[in-house]
């Protein structure tokens, strides 16, 4: 199983055995974080999932939507690497992979 690895705005580091096929929304769910609220379950239409990603895996990320592009235009704490962690599959290719929970809005 692929690691992910996991900051929490409390600054804790988690690394999580997750599952390669679910999100990475459903990955951190699943490991009981419920700081990432995921309000909408996945279906790209709250925000509540966005998370930090390690500049290293951004070529290894599928592209970003329009509706992705929008619901994070609407978060203030916005960057480069942010990404609704609902839209970015987890795969054994992301092995490894570094995210941080982003403030809550
Ligand atoms: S869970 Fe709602 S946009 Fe990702």
């Amino acid at each position: 199983m692929p690691t992910l690895i996991v900051t929490t705005r409390e600054g804790e580091e988690r690394a999580i055995d997750g599952e390669a096929g679910l999100s990475v929304m459903e990955v951190i769910r699943d490991a009981g974080i419920d700081e990432l609220l995921a309000l909408c379950g996945g279906c790209c239409s709250c925000a509540t999932c966005h998370v930090h990603v390690d500049a290293d895996f951004a070529d290894l990320l599928p592209k970003i939507s329009p509706d992705e592009d929008d619901l994070l235009d609407s978060t203030a704490d916005r960057d480069a690497t942010s990404r609704l962690s609902c839209q970015v599959p987890f795969t054994d290719a992301l092995d490894g992979l570094r995210v941080r929970i982003a403030a809550e809005d």
